[in-house]
C-alpha cells in the first residue's frame, strides 16, 4: 500500500555517496526531505540536484536534512557529481542513496511501472522529527521540481505544528494565516487576544504568529 501522510517513514540501510546510511539513525531528531530522481547523467535530474545543493543553507536554517535517491550505483553518483558541480555552480553537499536493488524505491512507492518500467518517478517526502511522513509529492520525469515550494511547505508544516493556524493558498512566511477551523470564536479569543479579520465566520485571518513573536524567525 502507498505511504500515507502520518505513516512512519520506512527505515532502510543502503549505500550512499556519504557511506552506508541507516535511515532512521541518520534522521536522528531532525526533519528531512527524501527525494528520488529517475536516473544519473540525465538533464533534468542534473538541474534538480544542483538546485537542492544551492538551497542546502535554506534547508539547514529550518533544521531539515536533505537526501536524494536513485537506482544507480555509488560510482555513477560520484562520477555524475562532477558534472553537477561543473554545470550547476554547486557541488553535491548531501547524500545520494544508491538503491540498485530498488528496495527503498519499492518501500516508498517510487516506482510507477506504467510511467517507467525501470527508473523511479520524482517523489518527495517531507519527514518530521517523529519520523512521520508529512508531505508526499509525485512528479513525472519530464518536469523538474520547484524546491522553493518544498521549503514553503516546510515553513507551513512547522508553523501549523506549533500554532493553531493553517496557511492559505500561495502563503509565504510572514503572510497572514488562518485561524484553525477547529477553534470556535471563544477558543480563538484565548489564543489570539488581539482579535482577527473575519471575511466569513469560518475564514478568520491573523498575522503570522512566528513573525510577530520573534521578528521573523521560522517556527
Ligand atoms: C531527466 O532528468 O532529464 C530525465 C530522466 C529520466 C527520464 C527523462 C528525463
Amino acid at each position: 500500500m502507498a505511504i500515507q501522510l502520518g505513516d512512519v517513514a520506512p527505515d532502510f540501510t543502503a549505500p550512499s555517496t556519504d557511506g552506508e546510511i541507516k535511515f532512521h539513525q541518520w534522521l536522528g531528531d531532525d526533519w528531512a526531505v527524501l527525494f528520488s530522481h529517475p536516473k544519473d547523467f540525465t538533464p533534468v535530474c542534473t538541474t534538480e540536484l544542483g538546485a537542492v545543493a544551492r538551497l542546502k543553507p535554506e534547508f539547514e536554517k529550518r533544521g531539515v536534512k536533505v537526501i536524494g535517491l536513485s537506482v544507480d550505483g555509488v560510482s555513477d553518483h560520484e562520477a555524475w557529481s562532477k558534472d553537477i558541480e561543473e554545470t550547476q555552480g554547486a557541488a553535491l553537499n548531501f547524500p545520494l542513496v544508491a538503491d540498485k536493488d530498488r528496495e527503498v524505491a519499492n518501500a516508498y512507492g517510487m516506482l510507477h511501472p506504467n510511467a517507467d518500467t525501470t527508473a523511479t518517478v520524482r517523489s518527495v517526502f517531507v519527514i518530521d522529527d517523529q519520523k512521520k511522513v508529512r508531505l508526499s509529492l509525485t512528479y513525472p520525469a519530464s518536469t523538474g521540481r520547484n524546491f522553493d515550494e518544498i521549503l514553503r511547505v516546510v515553513d507551513s508544516l512547522k508553523l501549523t505544528s506549533n500554532h493553531a493556524v493553517a496557511t492559505p493558498a500561495n502563503w509565504q512566511h510572514g503572510d497572514d494565516v488562518i485561524i484553525a477551523a477547529s477553534l470556535n470564536d471563544e477558543q480563538a479569543k484565548a489564543r489570539f487576544p488581539d482579535g482577527w479579520r473575519a471575511e466569513k465566520p469560518y475564514l478568520r485571518y491573523v498575522p503570522d504568529p512566528s513573525s510577530a513573536r520573534d521578528g521573523g524567525a521560522r517556527s
